[in-house]
């Protein structure tokens, strides 16, 4: 039996404890999984409208087909929108206990043959998949040589097809899917039923999130909270290598190797309201509309103005080797990956301690090359799920790195890997685009360099964070006074729907905020939107401005405010339009530009916070003119859990 050391996140407090972890079969390697949705159900109601729901409430995760099983009804299974699915499901389609899926697709097309759930060929298993089996091919061969047909391209139904080749007559369900996993190789979330037992669902768990459910009237199976925030707030997350069988009276909780386990059952803290619109559109401007309690959220409890003192509960227990910390490490994917670049600046600027940060779909292959002893790794993540900064995480941790979290998602796989962090409270972030996670983000990275200047220098110093602190209680207002102007950021918007082209241009605290105001603009409203320093302007992209060719320059009264402006009259010299975002007195920026938008003053530490609102609400207004899919864009998911 191996034990390790397992820390417990909380809000202002960390506990460590001692819990069992059980072996991961060796040849279960993690490599790769898809973005995916899984819901199932069995107990004392109708299975069906939960499923239907769920996979609502799963939709935002990105998926391109969808399909129902339900006890004594078999499955139904559509290419497109869950809404076509629920379209398709005749009246009388119930029963006790189901399972349903959203798929991404991966192996073979979109379609309705290739969706989930997937069977076996008598019919009797049925299964849905997140994930991917890698040697699926060389067991779909072996199982087409002894007479089984195959129906689809899936690399999810040789799975559905091995677990019944298993299941004999006289072996329980359960059994037949823990020998069927331990022959493949990959990852994958699944849940699983059965017409012989059909009070009877698994799920199992080996590198795609999966969490059960315990409600009153029964049992939930769900990709993440979502979809069960309003039947239950009794949850168990899944680990890797562990197996939950679900009756309607019962759970229990096994390794795959069907050892029992012991699993604490969490309380979910999310409230059902923060995952619906509230009358808004879209959860998007919802979501951005958000920021003031956001901001407030992220700081409860967490600054002490008394004594000029940052409390992060999550970070106690670590506090030693933050004093002793000599180098950081930062990592993320996409808008995680740019308040990654601020917390580089802040850090540096307010606590001295040099700071790398790097995209985590490249540090995973890098060499590390710092001492782990006195280096830390910080990797951010909304979704708490994201392969590609797991699996940095996972490398640093392999070379003796302390590895910290800042994480949204409460429970997620991120949150428990890491060896200790701090939770955004942001509450759940539905639109595929971050919004307010990203403000909670940059917020937090705040508290962490406050904290580590306390660590890393004397307190005499203490006065030069009161004027910082005292700026970040503010945000709140700040943000809800930005807020009072969606009708000017609108009416800019409007000014530029038709650009095929922006340029984001900032310095220093605000050359991360260009990056990010130009992927929201690029991800929701599909403009070719490119981020530069702008001192780089003149080292090349000043060669693409014309009239047709707006630049947004993030150019607030801050240290470097003079620079700034310099490259804005070299573009306006060049025809170039140009949207404004800065504070202070109007007057100088109206003499530059014909569209300003003024944000509150405050530190330039802080600033980013501020200055990202507008950019978030422009790109939302852009893509609402062009009537495109805010919520859901193209080709995008929201939890990345693919390399
Ligand atoms: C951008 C966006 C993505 C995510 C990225 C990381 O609007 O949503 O770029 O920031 O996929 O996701 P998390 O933070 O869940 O690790």
């Amino acid at each position: 039996m191996m034990f390790r050391l397992y820390q417990v996140w909380s809000h202002f407090d960390v506990s460590y404890r001692y819990v069992q972890m059980h072996p991961v079969p060796a040849k279960a390697v993690i490599l790769l999984h898809t973005m995916c949705g899984i819901v199932g159900y069995i107990g004392s109601k109708n299975a069906t409208p939960f499923l239907i729901e769920g996979l609502r409430a799963l939709e935002y995760r990105g998926y391109d087909s969808a399909g129902i099983y339900v006890a004594g009804k078999g499955a139904i299974k559509r290419a497109g929108k869950v809404s076509n699915l629920a379209e398709s499901i005749p009246a009388g389609f119930a029963g006790p206990s189901g399972i349903a899926h959203t798929r991404w697709a991966t192996h073979g097309a979109p379609t309705e043959k290739n969706a989930h759930p997937h069977s076996d060929d008598t019919g009797t298993v049925w299964l849905v998949h997140n994930g991917i089996i890698e040697n699926y091919a060389e067991i779909r061969t072996r199982l087409q040589d002894t007479g089984i047909i195959f129906q689809s391209e899936t690399d999810t139904e040789v799975l559905a097809q091995l677990i019944g080749w298993y299941y004999a007559e006289n072996i329980p369900l359960e059994e037949a899917v823990s020998e069927a996993l331990k022959e493949v190789r990959g990852a994958y979330g699944i849940a699983v039923a059965s017409t012989r037992e059909p009070e009877k669902l698994i799920a199992a768990r080996l590198g795609s999130p999966l969490m059960i459910g315990i409600g009153d009237e029964g049992y939930y199976i769900a990709s993440d909270a979502t979809p069960v925030l309003s039947h239950t707030r009794q949850v168990i997350y899944l680990s890797d290598g562990e197996m939950a069988v679900l009756t309607p009276e019962a759970y229990s909780i096994m390794t795959l190797m069907r050892d029992p386990l012991d699993k604490e059952v969490e309380t979910l803290e999310w409230d059902l309201e923060a995952a619906q619109k509230k009358g808004y559109e879209h959860f998007m401007l919802k979501e951005i509309m958000e920021a003031p309690e956001v901001l407030e959220n992220t700081l409860r409890g967490r600054l002490d103005i008394e004594n000029n003192a940052i409390h992060l509960g999550g970070l106690r227990e670590v506090e030693d080797a933050l004093r002793n910390a000599k180098r950081i490490i930062i990592t993320g994917c996409g808008s995680a990956y740019y308040a990654g670049l601020v917390g580089e600046l802040l850090i540096e600027e307010l606590a001295g301690i040099p700071v790398e940060v790097e995209i985590a779909s490249e540090l995973r292959y890098r060499r590390f090359t710092t001492t782990p002893e006195d280096t830390i790794l910080i990797a951010v993540s909304q979704s708490g799920e994201t392969a590609d900064t797991l699996e940095a995480i996972r490398e640093a941790k392999k070379h003796g790195m302390l590895t910290l979290g800042i994480v949204n998602a409460v429970g997620s796989t991120i949150a428990r890997e890491t060896d200790a962090g701090v939770y955004n409270h942001a509450g759940p972030e539905i639109g595929v685009a971050s919004t307010k996670a990203f403000l909670s983000q940059m917020t937090v990275f705040a508290l962490v360099a406050l904290l580590l200047r306390e660590l890393h220098t004397e307190r005499s110093d203490a006065h030069s964070s009161a004027e910082i602190i005292r700026q970040l209680t503010r945000m709140p207002e700040y943000a809800r006074r930005i807020l009072e102007n969606t009708d000017s950021i609108a009416a800019i918007a409007a000014r530029h729907v038709d650009m095929r082209d922006a340029l984001y241009i900032g310095r220093k605290f605000q050359y991360p905020i260009a990056y990010e105001g130009a992927l929201k603009l690029k991800e929701i409203s599909y403009v070719h939107a490119e981020a530069y320093g702008a001192g780089e302007m003149k080292h090349g992209p000043i060669a693409l401005i014309d009239s047709s060719f707006p630049t947004v320059a993030l150019m607030p009264r801050d240290s470097l405010y003079e620079k700034t402006r310099s490259n804005i009259e070299e573009i306006r010299a060049r025809g170039g339009k140009i949207i404004t975002i800065t504070t202070g007195d109007t007057a100088d920026a109206e003499l530059l530009t014909e569209d300003v938008i003024i944000v509150p003053d405050t530190h330039e530490a802080l600033m980013p916070i501020l200055t990202t609102i507008p950019l978030q609400l422009f790109a939302y207004y852009v893509a609402l003119a062009r009537n495109l899919p805010i919520d859901m864009p193209r080709n995008l998911a929201k939890s990345v859990t693919v390399e």
